[in-house]
């Protein structure tokens, strides 16, 4: 069966001829018509429209962010903030980059709205550090914006005011994560937040309560208020809803960002029909769904799956529908829906002693199993592709990762573990031939880590 169509939502604009980040085309488009609505409505109503829509985050955990919001607490008296996570520094993801280089009045448009529905005076877009020009075009979007009265004090003669920041990041992945994101917005080194008791929606940035969302979420907020959130649920599938936007890189004809309804696409023809497959005379060997720390899946791999009535169903790895569900019923995740593809010329050791070495570098210290176990891995699989390794290594690896996970501040001690344990699960025989991996190098590979 051949790739659906494209749903071009976030994606409407984005790539027309002529289409231009600055205001006077977002408005010759309908941009801001949709705030214009949203502050004429109670900010209650807006946030059980996203409620309805079932939207779940696109930063990488997939939790709705309809139920985010309901969490945050209103009852404190202190301010509340809204943070705009445009981090994006987990390798694979590119897509919010995308947005924010091609059409940044649509997120600034759905970062209004947001606030608006929860009462959010101050918002800030925390942008990685390395994105200038990303940085340097919000700037101006928002100056824009300030200048028709989208943004600021007193915003289309409604009484509400709002104003919002560009805060460059400190170039750390760990910046990404959104409770070192707040330390960092604070000023203080990017180190995680114990949870609990420090949920940002109820001790967040200088301890008040505070809503952190990804770009693309966020302008899905946008286009949830223009169609409401029933309408919206019924894009993509029951649990699933919405368009998501895949950022595609590695070994395939056509790696890009494409905009896809939830779960309506298979990892197959999203490869392969849409991708154009593996480059001439290769084959495609494996694929990481979800932004780096997402488990490894090999082609031709099966699954045997749960029913609802109980019964089981088998799915080729082509076949999983993209869907936060159907991936981690696979073992892996949807994540952040940057998918890194691999052909038959990468040699796991090598791709994994990468990937190590990421994260053994971005680790922020404060776990030991996180900031150890990362680093030991990293150590082992460089003496693998080196030659050094000795024989127990390949064993000695499976047991630092599995001794992460469960056991660090945040999210990072799995995501550095799960690289680690779904290579060696699924391709175990090449860590076992590690002795092979520098012998077998082409002439033309890049030097070693
Ligand atoms: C190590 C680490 C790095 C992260 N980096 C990012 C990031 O760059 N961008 C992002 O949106 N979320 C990132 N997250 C997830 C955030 O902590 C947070 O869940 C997300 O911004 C919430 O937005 P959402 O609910 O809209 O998905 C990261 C998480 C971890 C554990
Ligand atoms: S898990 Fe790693 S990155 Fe996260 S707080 Fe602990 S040491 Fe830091």
């Amino acid at each position: 069966m051949s790739a659906p169509q494209q749903r071009r939502i976030i994606f409407q604009h984005i790539d027309e001829p002529g289409y231009t980040p600055d205001i006077d085309c977002y408005l010759r488009h309908g941009g801001y018509e949709i705030l214009r609505r949203a502050v004429t409505r109670p900010p209650g109503e807006l946030r059980d429209e996203v409620k309805q829509s079932g939207l779940r985050g696109r930063g990488g955990a997939g939790f709705p962010a309809g139920v985010k919001w309901s969490l945050v607490d209103r009852k404190s008296g202190k301010p509340i903030y809204l943070i705009v996570n445009a981090d994006e520094s987990e390798p694979g993801t590119f897509k919010d980059r995308y947005i924010i280089h091609q059409d940044p009045h649509q997120l600034i448009e759905g970062t209004m709205i947001s606030c608006f529905a929860n009462d959010v005076k101050q918002a800030y877009i925390y942008i990685r550090g390395e994105m200038p020009h990303g940085a340097r075009l919000l700037e101006r979007a928002i100056a824009e914006a300030r200048a028709k009265n989208f943004v600021g004090p007193n915003i289309l003669g409604t009484g509400y005011s709002c104003e919002i920041y560009v805060h460059r990041g400190a170039g750390a992945y760990i910046c990404g994560e959104e409770t070192g994101l707040i330390e960092s917005l604070e000023g203080k080194r990017a180190n995680p937040r114990i949870k609990p008791p420090y949920f940002p929606a109820v001790l967040g940035l200088y301890q008040c309560p505070t809503i952190v969302n990804n770009v693309e979420t966020l302008c899905h907020v946008r286009h949830i208020i223009d169609m409401g959130g029933v309408e919206y649920a019924k894009i993509g599938t029951p649990n699933n809803t919405g368009t998501r936007i895949f950022g595609v890189s590695g070994h395939v004809q056509r790696p890009g960002t494409y905009e896809y309804e939830c779960g309506k696409i298979t990892l197959g023809q999203l490869l392969y029909d849409v991708c154009g497959g593996p480059l001439p005379g290769r084959k495609l060997k494996a694929v990481i769904p979800g932004g780096s720390s997402a488990k490894v899946l090999r082609f031709g791999e099966k699954f045997t799956l749960k029913n609802k009535d109980g019964s089981t169903r088998e799915l080729a790895m082509e076949d999983i529908p993209l869907d936060f569900d159907t991936l981690a019923a696979c073992g892996t995740m949807g994540g952040s829906g940057g998918l890194i593809v691999m052909d038959d010329s990468v040699n796991m050791v090598e791709a994994l002693a990468n990937i190590n070495a990421f994260y053994s570098h971005e680790s922020c210290g404060q776990c030991t199993p996180c900031r150890e176990g990362s680093l030991w891995m990293k150590k082992i699989t460089s003496r693998m592709v080196h030659g050094n390794a000795r024989r127990e290594d390949a064993a000695l690896l499976k047991g630092v990762a599995d001794q992460i996970p469960g056991r660090t501040i945040c999210a990072m001690g799995e995501g550095c573990s799960w690289p680690t344990q779904s290579f060696l699960a699924k391709f175990g025989e090449e860590f076992e031939a590690y002795h092979e991996t520098k012998k077998n190098r082409p002439a033309d590979a890049l030097p070693l880590i």
